[in-house]
């Protein structure tokens, strides 16, 4: 493919709709200039100065963003069929993390596991995300729960970018549990804490993330993480409200957050919260679709309030072995009743600012060329098909 060129015939869903939806210009042009958008309009507005380019004619076709996955666990150790396999005979969640399964489970195969071999393990995972037009995806630490396996996570994360075609955002997430045995408050104060740093020192951080939840960590201990981040400069964000109420959401929008991730048991008030903050709500009904769930996050709230929402997989081996960002989309539509504009706003738009970044997730000109070709003609398809991949082409950076 060359640097400078013109794709035409296409629809193109720019996201970029001051209502909220699709932006959609149905005979558009899109002009891709050293791996940035320079000009996107509808294919009579061409300016001349670009109709001598190549022109790349998609016959029809549908173009997106390529989208986002704004929250993943992909780097673990193991599986947990065996906890699948219990949640079908009456175990719930919680009680098989009280047990010792759980996370910390997962803790111990990913403590196992090493450099090379969870690169093995992941790199499968995130190819099966590009081949559904994947460009940007969040990589969670929280499986090591010491210092050297936070890191060694972290640094896989990093190797993915590159390894493949994908921009990797890494969340360290050292408060995702407490490991057996141990006190909560020494173990953020002597592993949390100091692993954060030294990822930090390493330069492998992007946010930091939390778990808090009556089986993880309290809002207080939370903020003691929140309080180091800000001290580095890094944002945060959160798994907040997921199984029952902790205060997670107020503390995400107190602390600025950049998201806030579940919220299953938010309220109209946490809404109002995270609107203030110009936090953004990542809905993640994999998670729920798993743990037999039954409590909906507030959308109608989060719409109330002009909350932006984010749709994505949560992909890990417990509660969301989910390797489909497509599915999310479709699971959020009929689970949680988001319309498939808000689902794709969710997996482009909104995962961008989920993310922090402002390059990517919708199409204009100065924004990075990621886009995704689809073998479909109405943008609704892309939620509406169920273990249904249309991806005809994706576009990293410029890149075929
Ligand atoms: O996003 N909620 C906490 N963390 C993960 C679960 C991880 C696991 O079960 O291994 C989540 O759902
Ligand atoms: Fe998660």
């Amino acid at each position: 493919m060359p640097t400078r060129y013109v794709l035409t015939g296409v629809a193109a869903a720019t996201m970029q709709g001051s209502d909220g939806g699709y932006g959609l210009i149905a005979d558009a042009a899109v002009v891709v200039r050293d791996g940035l958008v320079d000009w996107v309009g509808p294919a009579r507005d061409l300016p001349a100065d670009h109709a001598a380019l190549e022109r790349l004619d998609q016959g029809g076709r549908l173009l997106t963003p390529a989208l986002i996955d704004c929250h993943t666990h992909v780097v673990h150790g193991g599986n947990r069929a065996r906890e699948f396999e219990m949640r079908l005979t009456g175990a719930s969640y919680a009680e098989i993390a009280r047990a010792g399964g759980g996370i910390v489970s997962t803790v111990t195969a990913t403590r196992a596991a090493s450099e090379a071999q969870l690169l093995q393990a992941a790199l499968p995972r995130v190819d099966a995300l590009i081949a559904q037009g994947v460009a940007t995806v969040e990589i969670k630490s929280g499986y090591g729960l010491d210092i050297d396996t936070e890191l060694r996570m972290l640094r896989v994360a990093r190797q993915i970018a590159d390894m493949r075609p994908i921009r990797v955002l890494t969340s360290f997430l050292g408060a995702h549990a407490v490991p057996a045995g141990q006190d909560p408050d020494t173990y953020i104060d002597q592993v949390c804490l100091p692993a954060l740093s030294a990822a930090h020192a390493e330069g492998l951080v992007d946010a930091v993330d939390g778990f808090c939840e009556g089986i993880a960590f309290s809002a207080a201990q939370i903020a003691r993480v929140f309080d180091r981040a800000a001290a580095l400069g890094l944002p945060v964000k959160l798994h907040a409200e997921q199984l029952s109420h902790q205060g997670g959401a107020a503390l995400a929008a107190r602390h600025g957050a950049l998201s806030a991730d579940h919220l299953e048991y938010a309220t109209a008030a946490d809404a109002a919260a995270l609107a203030a903050s110009g936090t953004v709500a990542v809905i993640l009904p994999g998670a729920f679709y798993t743990i037999h769930e039954t409590r909906q996050p507030p959308v109608q709230a989060f719409r109330d309030h002009g909350v932006p929402m984010a749709v994505a997989t949560d992909w890990n081996p417990g509660s969301s072995p989910l390797g489909s960002i497509l599915l999310a989309m479709n699971m959020a539509c009929t689970l949680f009743r988001l319309t498939p504009a808000e689902a794709l706003a969710g997996a482009t738009r909104h995962a961008a600012r989920a993310l922090g970044l402002n390059d990517c997730g919708r199409i204009a000109p100065g924004l990075r060329a990621d886009l995704a070709i689809w073998d479909v003609t109405d943008p609704a398809e892309l939620s509406y098909g169920i273990g249904i991949n249309p991806l005809h082409h994706r576009i990293f950076g410029g890149r075929a």
